[in-house]
């Protein structure tokens, strides 16, 4: 068999393409074509987001939008960075795939950064938010396993709490709209009251030597932007020590900068034994991290646990170059200032509008609770939000999320904020 040169190739398949599809990278796309072809359970916005740069996304009729989500705090450097833009097309012309049969530099070099800043001595790499916390779950199964026995199974979780769509992972979530009509679901799994410590106490009184883990969010994101108190988060800690449970922090949402620091749990005064990443860490690559000890990880020997494209090299090629500059004060420091305008313009616009219950969040992480009126609408205003050329998210039916790239500047700030209020003013009447 004769050998195509890579041009030759390109050149078949443009001709397959021309006769299969009429040019397929120039077929015409229309946001109807989601509704005819796609699985339903999304339901995109009316307009098809097309070219991005920075904190601006322009459509498929060049209109611009401001963009008050990134992703669903995803892109913490925004659409187009230079520096993760460098980093991809780099790597592609390196290497782009090897099993993990064999390592590459990439990945050494991610896990080498997250090693140094964080707690954690060991990382495992996988693709997404739910495959980090579904290792950390069986991580903590595994651990109890071995070190103390075939009873401690119990994983502790709490109500509205959201980590990601495989069956453990959203049978630990604390949302039975997202758990239920896929059973038998894993079993072992208590839900209590987010920031309830007579709850958790209550557990760990009744049965603490079953009790392998407890998974919580610093903040619940998904759940209506509700911050963990310090005495919840502090008796988690204590709690899981006293009885040799692991304390899972999910950290997918408000790690890598958004609240300010590097990861949240560092501004909270308590050490997890496992904490998981994905969204921001790839800025918009898909990636998902596991760190946890040397001691943790050991239970996790060769062909224990794995993934076919954990640790892939363009995934950490550009989480390596996101994570060097979230990772300085300059960002962190950012964030902080950029906080204080959403706040300052958030309010304002209440004091105009009066439509907001409460205004809480950390960092660029934000979350506008409506009033009592207006409750059940936030899905609304986020529609109203499309028209006025702004992208922004809810959580839960009450609440408006803000999260946007941590650079975003400052006139995209003012620009978003001025959309919004157009937004509020249309939904809300
Ligand atoms: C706190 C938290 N955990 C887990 C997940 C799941 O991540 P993924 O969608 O990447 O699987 C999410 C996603 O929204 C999240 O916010």
């Amino acid at each position: 068999m004769s050998e195509l040169s890579p041009e030759a190739i390109v050149a078949a398949t443009a001709r397959r393409d021309a006769a299969v599809l009429g040019n397929a990278s120039a077929l015409p796309v229309t946001r109807a074509m989601f509704d005819e072809l796609m699985v339903g359970c999304y339901a995109p916005a009316a307009f098809v987001p097309v070219r991005g740069e920075g904190s601006r996304v322009w459509d498929q009729h060049g209109r611009m939008y401001i963009d008050f989500a990134a992703g669903v705090a995803v892109s913490a450097l925004g659409h187009g960075h230079p520096v993760m833009i460098r980093a991809l097309t780099d790597q592609a012309r390196l290497l782009w795939h090897v099993s993990n049969w064999f390592t590459n530099e990439p990945a050494l070099r991610l896990a080498r950064r997250l090693v140094d800043h964080t707690f954690a001595e060991r990382v495992f790499f996988c693709n997404s938010g739910a495959e980090a916390n579904e290792a950390a779950l069986k991580l903590a199964r595994r651990y109890a396993h071995d070190r103390f026995g075939d009873q401690k199974i119990r994983v502790i979780s709490t109500h509205n709490s959201f980590h990601g769509r495989t069956l453990f992972t959203v049978t630990a979530g604390g949302q039975a709209k997202y758990a239920s009509g896929f059973g038998p679901n894993p079993a072992g799994i208590t839900h209590i009251a987010y920031n309830d410590v007579a709850a958790l106490e209550r557990e760990f009184e009744a049965a603490g030597d079953d009790i392998c883990a407890v998974i919580l969010e610093p903040m619940q994101g998904e759940g209506g932007m509700i911050p963990g108190t310090q005495e919840f988060l502090h008796a988690a800690r204590r709690l899981c020590t006293a009885h040799h449970a692991l304390l899972i922090l999910d950290e997918i949402q408000s790690g890598m900068g958004r609240t300010g620091a590097l990861f949240s749990y560092m501004q909270k005064g308590i050490v997890p034994d496992i904490l998981t990443s994905a969204k921001g860490l790839g800025g918009g690559f898909p990636i998902g991290a596991l760190l946890t000890t040397s001691e943790i990880a050991s239970v996790f020997g060769v062909g224990v646990h794995g993934t076919t494209y954990g640790g892939n090299p363009l995934a950490c090629a550009v989480a390596g170059a996101v994570f060097d500059v979230v990772n300085t004060i300059e960002v962190l420091d950012g964030v902080k200032a950029r906080h204080a305008l959403f706040m300052e313009g958030l309010k304002a616009i209440n004091v105009r509008r009066r439509v907001f219950r409460e205004l809480r969040g950390e960092g660029v992480w934000l979350g506008c609770e409506l009033d009592a009126p207006w409750q059940g609408k936030s899905m609304d205003v986020v529609r109203a939000a499309g028209d006025a050329g702004l992208m922004l998210l809810v959580a839960g039916p009450d609440v408006v999320r803000i999260a946007p790239s941590l650079v975003i500047s400052l006139d995209e700030i003012l620009e978003g904020l001025a959309r919004l209020e157009t937004a509020l003013g249309r939904a809300l009447t």
